[in-house]
């Protein structure tokens, strides 16, 4: 029977892994995945979440399963981290999911269970997983004009004509900061006129936020989701911990469910164990614990702030220190862009082509698209990157 299955491919990021490795070049440069790199190269393991670890060693007692929904302190940990105070608490309906791809396929999953002919809106263009999970669903999705492929901003005119499009029933998926691929981010104030339209179309909105704290700052970035939770009756939100807590690997992320009002919340709260029941049962634990430990101490919820913010302005001074040299070598403002999106990704608007001879004469792996993760980036090698951008892209 298996010699029916057909071949998968993997998506642009996962190939772009394999050929990254496989280059023997020892000048390449790998801008493909969304992983933060520090100024040696490495991915380190922060010390808050290292101390955690050793916390919870010295301190678990037990493997015992939790409970479908997970630790239900992680599910709080995570509403204040996330949400503050903008809703009530007796709204929000938490489930602890394998990292925020499980969080996003559950919210899938919910919004189905309650609208059996769900289309979903997603941002042109949109993290390719998101797309990929809805068709492997089934489940019709239709693109929302985002960015300006001239400009590298958001077209918001486009953005808010062609949500007119949008029908009761409907699930809007929106970045909730440092949108993924692009970098280009819309302002608080055009998110509030985005939650309007949600509310008056009667559609649901999903709020996906894999990167808090990597873009203006972690109550920054998080402004956006508070402020449609604050004005929406219903709303879903994928968070993830894979970045920000740097825990990738765990797989550790969650999605909140707001409900219209707290009667609501135990029956969501029951779909949504449910859901994670016939998908996997428990959710994995080990990363949620210790990003509970970090939220949960004071001294160590202090050393990840002040690590994330290290790990934020690396970030905007590598795109400063890029769009300066570009400046420099393309007598232009053309990519003035890049330091001002925010967030992990920048999409530069190079063609296809551009890309590839970048990625064969100058051994510089970004997605086809044009996606580059800025955190591939050190400083010693922007000048690199600045010279390869400004002889391959016309
Ligand atoms: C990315 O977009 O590179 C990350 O979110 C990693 C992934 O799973 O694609």
């Amino acid at each position: 029977m298996l010699n029916n299955l057909t071949t998968q491919y993997p998506d642009p990021i996962m190939q772009l892994i394999t050929l990254c490795r496989e280059d023997t070049r020892d000048t390449k440069i790998d801008l493909g995945v969304g992983v933060y790199k520090d100024g040696a190269g490495q991915t380190p393991v922060m010390h808050a979440v290292r101390a955690a670890s050793k916390k919870v060693w010295d301190n678990e007692t037990t493997k015992v399963y939790t409970g479908l929904s997970g630790d239900p302190e992680f599910g709080q940990a995570m509403r204040k981290l996330v949400l503050a105070d903008s809703v009530d608490a007796e709204r929000v309906g938490v489930i602890a999911t394998p990292g925020g791809t499980g969080a996003i396929r559950q919210a899938f999953e919910l919004a189905r269970l309650a609208n059996p002919d769900l289309t979903v809106w997603t941002s042109n263009p949109t993290w390719p997983n998101h797309l990929a999970i809805l068709k492997f669903m089934g489940i019709p999705n239709t693109e929302y004009a985002y960015f300006d492929e001239v400009s590298c901003n958001v077209d918001f005119d486009a953005m808010m004509g062609s949500l007119k499009g949008v029908q009761a029933g409907d699930m809007v998926l929106l970045h909730g900061c440092c949108h993924n691929p692009t970098g280009a981010n819309l302002t608080l104030e055009q998110f509030g006129l985005v939650a309007d339209l949600i509310a008056d179309k009667g559609a649901l909105a999903l709020v996906d936020i894999a990167y808090q704290g990597f873009g203006d700052g972690l109550e920054e970035d998080a402004a956006p989701t508070r402020l449609l939770a604050s004005k929406l009756p219903e709303m879903l939100v994928a968070a993830s911990c894979s970045k920000n807590f740097g825990v990738y690997r765990e797989r550790t992320g969650c999605l909140m469910a707001i409900s219209e009002d707290a009667s609501m919340t135990a029956k969501t709260q029951a779909n949504m164990n449910y859901l994670n029941r016939v998908a996997f049962s428990f959710p994995p634990d080990h990363g949620a614990r210790l990003v509970t430990t970090v939220l949960t101490d004071e001294t160590l919820t202090a050393q990840w702030k002040t690590e994330l913010e290290e790990v934020r302005l690396s970030m905007l001074g590598l795109r400063t220190q890029l769009s300066d040299e570009l400046r420099q070598r393309t007598n232009s403002d053309r990519f003035d862009f890049i330091a001002q999106h925010r967030g992990m990704f920048s999409r530069i608007g190079a063609t296809p082509e551009e890309v590839m001879k970048m990625r064969e004469d100058f051994a510089i792996y970004m997605v086809s698209d044009s996606r580059m993760n800025i955190a591939g980036l050190k400083p010693s090698t922007v000048p690199f990157l600045a010279e390869a951008i400004a002889k391959s892209c016309k």
